[in-house]
């Protein structure tokens, strides 16, 4: 039956409407076990989300929901390999990249196990090649600085994991992220590198990929410019693909491609090879690690009842404010200043994931999907939008992510730091009522006209929802925890909402277009083709490039 005419939707449509004006503030004072009721802790992780707007009656309708999905079945599915990308008709094994060996699945004739391990050992050895020295460059020195050029999944999951572990990396390579085909991105990049001590890695699962391949020519013309021989090539290019032919033809060795597959989804693919900068920049063993916690949240999420399941619960709490509460936006905030990625990554998983308005059977939803997600670290974002979450007309559920332990004590900074990101999910949670505001200006001297001018600004309605996820420490294990925990939670929803969170087909268009554009531009007569408003801009850029040299093209002509 259509989701939204299923009988847990209507009860929870119907305990929405009984429930939506209980205040948190008032539940949390008739039951000094909510706390304990509604938080869990794995490992390193505690989820607090109690101040969120539910009873424990809540919480059995949304399991009701999920189960109605059949979430367990599902999940299996998507753990042994099945073609759950049915659009796509692909298995869905980011799973299986961080699984201990010594299991056994075939997937298109590959045994998976052990077509992992192989390019796990492959990864090894180049790192220790290449940070211990003994892998040099043309010039015969080291190898100081990484580059990895790729967009999207080969590029946001990377860029952010080397941002957060920053502690632990052994400080032998620097790293770099190459993504927006803006010359800029690169230019800004490459000034002050040196070719000799510069290793590229050309990171992209299908190799066609417009932005990648462009950066990936300017870096090898960059190179090239210097190092005047095709054959130094081999030292300073490798490439993560499952495209062998495209890389071929690029111009890599393919004794330098590490290989991964179809069966991973980008957005999905930094425990493939795709990690190979966060491997060559935190070591071999550190990268290990991060797979071995999210390994951990794989196997929380397999084993541990729904009502116990982190993934299964932040993902529910989810679908009852986007579905019920009409709240349409997720703020990610972590108080971690190492995290300040990490937001923009989960756009990616969970807005490309399940941005979709057809259901698995074609047919429109006349229910909310995916909320726009989006985020900053704390404290910087106080001191930008969170006037909007306390005094805005919309509410706007935040997870809050903070560590006990800071990797740089320094003076009260951590205090400060986690009594900001307490007191911020109280804050929302308790509001400031007519009386608390009333009391406080007439304690500031105020009275009649203007207090009672003032009073209504000084108002914050509270009952605004917030998880708080506690980490012992950010490091490589939580973190890949953490991550696991919300491809999870994405996971959850999309079987909810009964969609297909593994394919992106919404991002093609804009793609077929502009490649229709760009030769217009060397047009010498006015392009006339499309609406009034593209042939108008297309021509204006097309006017103003008459007049320009040019740029850099000159030097790929070197090829
Ligand atoms: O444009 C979207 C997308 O296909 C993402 O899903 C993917 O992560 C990104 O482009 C990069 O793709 P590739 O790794 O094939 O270059």
């Amino acid at each position: 039956m259509y989701l939204s005419r299923s009988a847990e939707w209507s009860a929870l449509e119907s305990h929405y409407q009984e429930t939506r004006h209980q205040a948190m503030v008032d539940l949390f004072g008739t039951d000094p076990e909510r706390h304990e009721r509604f938080s869990l802790s794995l490992d390193a992780i505690h989820l607090d989300y109690s101040k969120n707007r539910i009873t424990t009656r809540t919480m059995e309708l949304l399991m009701e929901l999920v189960r109605r999905s059949e979430i367990e079945k599902k999940r299996a599915e998507m753990f042994d390999g099945e073609q759950i990308n049915f659009t796509e008709r692909r298995s869905v094994l980011h799973t299986a990249l961080r699984r201990p060996p010594g299991y056994s699945m075939t997937i298109d004739g590959d045994d998976v196990a052990s077509e992992v391990a192989d390019v796990l050992g492959q990864m090894k050895a180049f790192c220790g090649k290449v940070i211990s020295g003994e892998w040099v460059g043309y010039t015969s020195k080291r190898i100081t600085d990484v580059v990895n050029i790729g967009i999207g999944g080969s590029d946001l999951g990377p860029y952010m994991v080397t941002e957060a572990l920053k502690p632990f990396a052994h400080g032998k390579l620097r790293v770099h992220f190459v993504s927006n085909v803006d010359g800029s991105h690169l230019a800004e990049t490459l000034r002050g590198l040196k070719p000799e001590t510069t290793l590229f890695i050309i990171a992209s699962k299908t190799f066609t990929t417009q932005e990648t391949l462009a950066n990936a020519m300017s870096a090898r013309a960059w190179f090239l410019d210097e190092a005047r021989g095709l054959a130094h090539v081999a030292k300073h290019f490798v490439a993560v693909s499952t495209n062998r032919e495209k890389v071929e033809e690029f111009g890599i060795d393919p004794a330098n491609m590490f290989r991964f597959w179809d069966w991973v989804g980008g957005r999905y693919s930094l425990w493939s090879a795709i990690g190979l900068s966060i491997a060559l920049y935190l070591g071999f063993e550190r990268f290990t690690e991060l797979l071995a916690g999210a390994n951990a949240m794989d196997e929380h999420f397999l084993d541990a009842p729904l009502e116990q399941n982190m993934p299964v619960i932040l993902a529910m709490l989810g679908v009852w404010y986007n579905n019920f509460f009409g709240a349409h936006s997720q703020a990610i905030i972590p108080y971690d200043q190492y995290l300040h990625r990490f937001p923009a990554y989960l756009q990616q998983l969970d807005m490309e994931s399940n941005g979709k308005r057809v259901d698995r059977a074609g047919l429109e939803t006349d229910y909310a999907t995916g909320p726009v997600i989006w985020g900053e670290p704390g404290t910087n974002a106080q001191h930008a939008f969170f006037q909007l979450l306390h005094q805005g007309t919309q509410i706007i559920p935040v997870d809050f992510i903070v560590s006990l332990k800071n990797q740089n004590p320094m003076g009260e900074h951590h205090d400060m730091l986690v009594a900001n990101c307490l007191a911020q999910s109280e804050a929302l949670m308790r509001g400031k009522s007519e009386a608390e505001a009333r009391a406080e200006l007439e304690a500031a001297g105020l009275s009649g006209g203007d207090l009672e001018k003032l009073l209504p600004h000084k108002l914050f309605p509270g009952n605004r929802p917030t998880n708080t996820i506690v980490l012992d420490e950010l490091n490589p294990f939580n973190l890949g925890s953490l991550i696991a925990l919300y491809e999870h939670k994405v996971f959850v929803q999309g079987v909810v909402w009964n969609i297909n969170s593994f394919d992106q087909w919404g991002v093609e268009l804009g793609k077929q277009l502009a490649k229709a554009i760009l030769p217009e531009f060397e047009s010498d007569e006015s392009v006339e083709g499309h609406d009034a408003s593209t042939n108008a801009l297309v021509n204006r850029y097309r006017q103003f490039r008459k007049g320009q040299p040019p740029p850099m093209r000159d030097q790929l002509t070197i090829f």
